[in-house]
């Protein structure tokens, strides 16, 4: 540009120069370099089919330009994100955004198809602060170089393709308030190093193939306030050193792990837990008696461990959500602190050993609920009237017990979308309404006459009294 300007006629350029300094005719908010830069990143993007870019022009201000933000007229945040399916981006991340100087925020985020290795030109920006490229394909491995990106307060690359180790020199980036490294690919075992990291409030590693123990980093981490380590490979216990988390960690993932031992009594202490996910794990033994005081729980699941009675009495005020389904408790009753909440949306007990009457259950709010799951249990009566007050029911599952009710009187919601009522003891025919579930399993009840058209397989209607018509067999004139 410079060059463009020294080759034009004296006048010419003194004109030129004056309209630029004058704020209203000019464009030059926009650093050169930042233009450029910008202008880089966008020739590196091969796909942008709802024009995400398009008001990204040469010579208009690129302070202007959607998703950017300007500091001092220097670009400091790049911010592109897609919050619906239909909108993404393809290409890789030029490397021409280095020259965006002041950079200070880098977020791509969910744009579904920027791919590449770990973006290098990271390293080229001094001023870089917080980096989240989330929901895209990044792919191969975090460099060992990691470690120089001392600056950072914030780095998120959730939802990538990152292959390889977590580097040990990460522990060098002791500015970090998050570190989320959550659904890639990541293999090995948690760096001891993420424990110098005393300033994080946010770690996420989950959904990636770490293995091993999860090590004892807990003790000066105690700014934690969401911790998310489900669904890789953990093995061995629940680490002691959690317990320094106690004042301040609200959410504590940790399900779909190989976890065993007890559930350790110090949880009971947490006492700002509001979400405890220890789901799919070989937790065995009770659940500590502690839990009593976690009065501040909102979400717990419990469910897929081999969890023994008493199950503790609970001094909540209002579960939201709650699974403790395939352990080994007999809880005979729905709990009342259950049955009590006020804002209860997800009840989840199949195979708790229950038994009692479905009729004889009267919670105080069923409002909120979107799923039922009180499979497997020896649960008798009716569902009828729990449904006649339940608005808003997704899925309601009650397969494996001894409910005995016309099936005509149960109330279908518009938004009922999964149906599972195999193995009762089921009468009536089955009513219109099914056609507009998802799923339905009425098998193996004592449900009688001509099947409502629908799309659902013979398997969903099999081993009834005398059900006929499509998809089973015709009805006999
Ligand atoms: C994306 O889908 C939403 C609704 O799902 C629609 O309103 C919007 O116009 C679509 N955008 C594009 C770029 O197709
Ligand atoms: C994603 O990007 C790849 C490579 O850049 C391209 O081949 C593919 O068509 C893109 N997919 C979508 C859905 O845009
Ligand atoms: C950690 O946070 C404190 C308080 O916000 C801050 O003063 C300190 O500089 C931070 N530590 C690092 C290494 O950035
Ligand atoms: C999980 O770890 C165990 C050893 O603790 C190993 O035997 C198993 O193969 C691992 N599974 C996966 C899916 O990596
Ligand atoms: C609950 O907390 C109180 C006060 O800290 C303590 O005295 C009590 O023993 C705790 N209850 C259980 C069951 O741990
Ligand atoms: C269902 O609720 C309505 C009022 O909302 C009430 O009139 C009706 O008797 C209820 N039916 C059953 C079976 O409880
Ligand atoms: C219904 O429950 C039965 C028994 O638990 C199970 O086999 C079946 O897969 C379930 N079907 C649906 C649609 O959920
Ligand atoms: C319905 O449940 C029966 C019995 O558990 C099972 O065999 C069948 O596959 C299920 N069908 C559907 C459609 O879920």
């Amino acid at each position: 540009m410079k060059t463009h300007f020294m080759r034009l006629p004296p006048p010419l350029l003194l004109f030129i120069l004056v309209a630029a300094a004058i704020p209203t005719l000019s464009s030059a908010a926009c650093h050169p370099d930042d233009e450029a830069g910008l202008l880089g990143f966008k020739s590196g993007i091969t796909r942008d089919p709802s024009g995400l870019l398009k008001s990204w022009r040469p010579g208009t201000d690129c302070c202007t330009w959607d998703g950017i933000t300007c500091f001092n007229n220097r670009v400091s945040t790049i911010w592109l994100q897609a919050n619906q399916p239909n909108i993404s981006l393809s290409g890789t991340i030029s490397p021409a955004l280095s020259k965006v100087r002041n950079l200070g925020g880098i977020y791509l985020i969910n744009l579904r198809n920027i791919s590449g290795g770990f973006p290098d030109l990271l390293f080229g920006l001094r001023n870089l602060k917080y980096v989240y490229i989330e929901n895209n394909k990044l792919s191969g491995r975090l460099p060992q170089t990691i470690g120089k990106l001392k600056q950072l307060e914030a780095l998120s690359f959730t939802g990538n393709r990152f292959t390889g180790l977590i580097p040990s020199s990460i522990s060098a980036l002791t500015g970090l308030t998050q570190l989320k490294l959550g659904q890639n690919f990541l293999t090995g075992t948690v760096p001891v190093g993420i424990g110098q990291l005393k300033n994080l409030t946010f770690l996420d590693l989950s959904q990636n193939r770490l293995s091993g123990t999860i090590p004892e980093i807990f003790r000066s981490l105690t700014n934690l306030i969401i911790l998310r380590l489900s669904r890789n490979n953990f093995s061995g216990q629940i680490p002691a050193s959690i317990s320094f988390l106690s004042s301040k960690l609200q959410y504590l993932e940790l399900g779909h792990n190989a976890l065993s031992r007890e559930i350790p009594g110090f949880l009971g202490k947490f006492k700002a837990l509001d979400t405890l996910d220890l789901s799919w794990n070989q937790f065995a033994g009770t659940v500590p008696k502690s839990f009593g005081n976690l009065t501040k729980i909102f979400n717990l699941d419990l469910s897929h461990n081999f969890l023994t009675d008493p199950f503790p009495e609970m001094n909540v005020k209002g579960i939201e959500s709650l699974d403790l389904s395939h352990n080994g408790f007999h809880l005979k009753e729905i709990p009342k602190w259950v049955t009590s909440s006020p804002i209860i949306y997800s009840l989840k007990l199949a195979r708790c050993g229950l038994q009692f009457n479905l009729d004889d259950w009267k919670p105080a709010e069923t409002y909120f609920y979107d799923y039922i799951d009180l499979s497997g249990n020896q649960i008798s009566g009716s569902p009828v009237s729990l449904l006649n007050r339940t608005d808003y029911l997704v899925g309601f599952w009650a397969a494996s017990n001894k409910l005995q009710f016309n099936l005509v009187r149960l109330r279908i919601v518009k938004t009922l979308k999964d149906l599972n009522l195999s193995h009762n003891l089921i009468t009536g025919k089955v009513p219109k309404g099914i056609a507009g579930l998802e799923k339905l399993n009425v098998s193996y009840n004592h449900l009688c006459g001509q099947l409502p058209a629908s799309k659902f397989p013979a398997s969903a209607f099999a081993g009834n009294d005398c059900l006929c018509g499509s998809p089973l067999p015709p009805c006999k004139m």
